[in-house]
């Protein structure tokens, strides 16, 4: 039993130091100043990358900085770790855990990086010019201007799918950007507090704390078991009196929730829904929003008119005006609207110089940020590659002796033999409410499927492991703790 003792004891002290080592080695990689960088050369060609998300930001960590000038246009100055935004829409997680500045990278990279927050609006693939705008809400006397480019590396990602749904845009909120989580929390707060409203009469509170959600695809299952949790575990505490009032329902077109997961996983979240009391509506499709009612379309094909206090639309994504413009100029070769065709090697059919990747692209890969971010450090390859072999192309031409002309004719043909992407599943999680997660991994030949509280357990360490910085893994573990403890925050931003 003391040798038992004494080993847990070590363990602890051990445990301990490695704790406190991280977070100073946290502290330090974010605020360690770096030397001055490089300036911007010439004589290289410049890659511009548009977008600060999955697939831009890993494009921009691996690609070489001494090889190419690299500019990065963004409307958002940061990465946001997008699995983790839904814990954010009720304050599981602050919404400050889960992004980085995109500055953190470019001012680790050995080259200048030129990073301007502003919104690509128009691509002119003939004469290689972009124009840009800030479309913040601080302007100078100057808000549009033009960037040349050698490469443009297009990662703008998508928008919110509405088909054109009457009522959408107007009256629901999406769950895509930090601000529609913070819309989310504002209006959830400002249902249930307008619900307390003195005299309020018994309908109206019913509406006001209707919460629906449209989409059973991981965004809308996601968020409704967030919710669920927030009202289970808080909300039931703060607000006694309207405890068994507050309902959610999920929409889904289709006759099943997850279609891309396995069936005993689609049937385990159906039946968790049901332990958890949200409400399942599926082959029901939302025909219009109005401000306090959806009109939905049931099995049975008739209409009906559904009262709600917040309404979250997730029911999946839709190219962005960019992208369609920048298609219209190539309608031979850009002909499939879900997005930008590209070759096995990432180039936008129809062009050389343009390279596309994550969810603005069209392929045969789901639109997901594992595949985003495996294209964007498989791009920085293959322009790694592109690089060697115009400088073997110049050595081989300079080459006086027969045997340098073939050593640099070998080395050529190596750098020209770019291998095609070739994504690596590691499997799709999600999590379902009250502390369970499935997961379905790739195991084997086949495929592991599981769900549970032990899934949750695996799926919170392999979000943190994925984490983007130290400081964001710090911080995500910091919030659950607090959460833990304190419980979620209720007040109203
Ligand atoms: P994004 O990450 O959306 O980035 C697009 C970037 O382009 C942004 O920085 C944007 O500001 C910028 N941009 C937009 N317009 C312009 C313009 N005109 N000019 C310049 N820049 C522009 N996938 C998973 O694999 N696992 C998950 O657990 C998971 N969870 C998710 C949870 C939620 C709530 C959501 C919404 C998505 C989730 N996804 C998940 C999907 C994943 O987030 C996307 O597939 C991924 O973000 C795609 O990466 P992207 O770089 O193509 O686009
Ligand atoms: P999605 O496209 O996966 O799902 C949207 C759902 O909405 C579909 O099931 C569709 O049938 C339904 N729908 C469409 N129109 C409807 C209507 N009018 N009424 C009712 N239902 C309607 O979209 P989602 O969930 O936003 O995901 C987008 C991408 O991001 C996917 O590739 C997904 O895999 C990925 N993602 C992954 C997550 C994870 O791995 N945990 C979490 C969130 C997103």
């Amino acid at each position: 039993t003391f040798s038992k003792w004494k080993a847990t004891k070590n363990l602890a002290k051990v445990g301990a130091v490695g704790f406190v080592g991280y977070t100073f080695y946290s502290m330090y990689e974010h605020s360690h100043p770096v030397m001055d960088p490089t300036p911007a050369d010439p004589s290289k060609k410049t890659i511009v990358i548009l977008g600060s998300g999955w697939a831009s930001t890993s494009f921009l960590k691996s690609i070489d900085t001494e090889l190419y000038n690299v500019v990065v246009v963004s409307p958002r100055n940061y990465f946001l770790f997008t699995p983790l935004l839904p814990s954010t829409t009720v304050g599981t997680i602050d919404h400050r855990s889960i992004v980085e500045p995109i500055r953190f990278i470019t001012r680790h990279k050995p080259n200048e990086v030129k990073v301007f927050e502003a919104e690509c609006t128009e691509i002119d693939s003939d004469k290689k010019i972009i124009t840009i705008v800030d479309n913040s809400e601080v302007k100078g006397d100057r808000a549009t201007s033009t960037i040349s480019y050698d490469y443009l590396v297009v990662g703008v990602g998508a928008q919110s799918q509405t088909f054109g749904i009457k009522g959408v845009e107007e009256y629901g909120c999406f769950l895509k950007e930090v601000w529609d989580a913070q819309k989310i929390r504002t209006k959830l707060m400002d249902c249930i507090e307008t619900a307390a409203f003195p005299g309020q009469a018994a309908e109206e509170i019913e509406r006001l704390l209707h919460m629906v959600v449209v989409g059973g695809g991981p965004t809308g299952i996601e968020y409704a078991a967030e919710l669920h949790d927030f009202l289970a575990e808080d909300l039931s505490a703060w607000y006694p009196e309207l405890v068994g009032k507050i309902k959610i329902t999920l929409i889904e077109a289709m006759p099943n929730v997850l279609p891309a997961f396995s069936k005993q996983l689609i049937d385990y979240t159906e039946s968790t829904f049901k332990e958890q009391h949200i409400s399942l509506h599926t082959k029901t499709m939302v025909k219009e929003v109005k401000e306090k009612e959806i009109i939905v379309q049931g099995p049975s094909g008739e209409k009906e008119a559904m009262p709600y206090g917040l309404l979250v639309w997730a029911t999946g994504n839709t190219t962005r005006p960019l992208i369609r413009n920048l298609m219209a100029q190539h309608p031979e070769t850009q002909n499939i609207r879900r997005g930008l065709a590209v070759d096995d090697w990432l180039r936008m059919a129809g062009t050389n110089d343009i390279y596309a990747l994550g969810d603005a692209t069209a392929t045969k890969y789901a639109p997901t940020a594992q595949v985003a971010a495996q294209q964007g450090k498989y791009l920085a390859r293959v322009f790694a590659q592109l690089h060697a072999t115009e400088q073997y192309e110049s050595e081989l031409e300079l080459a006086a002796t027969p045997e340098e002309k073939a050593k640099k004719a070998r080395k050529l043909q190596k750098a020209q033999d770019i291998k095609p992407f070739h994504y690596s599943h590691q499997g799709s999680l999600c999590y379902i409410g009250s502390d369970k997660a499935i997961a379905d991994l790739p195991f084997g030949p086949g495929n592991l499927a599981s769900g549970g509280v032990a899934t949750y357990a695996f799926w919170r360490s392999a979000y943190v492991s994925s984490l983007f910085s130290a400081r964001n893994k710090w911080l995500v573990v910091t919030d659950w703790t607090k959460k833990t403890f304190w419980g979620r925050d209720i007040s109203r931003e």
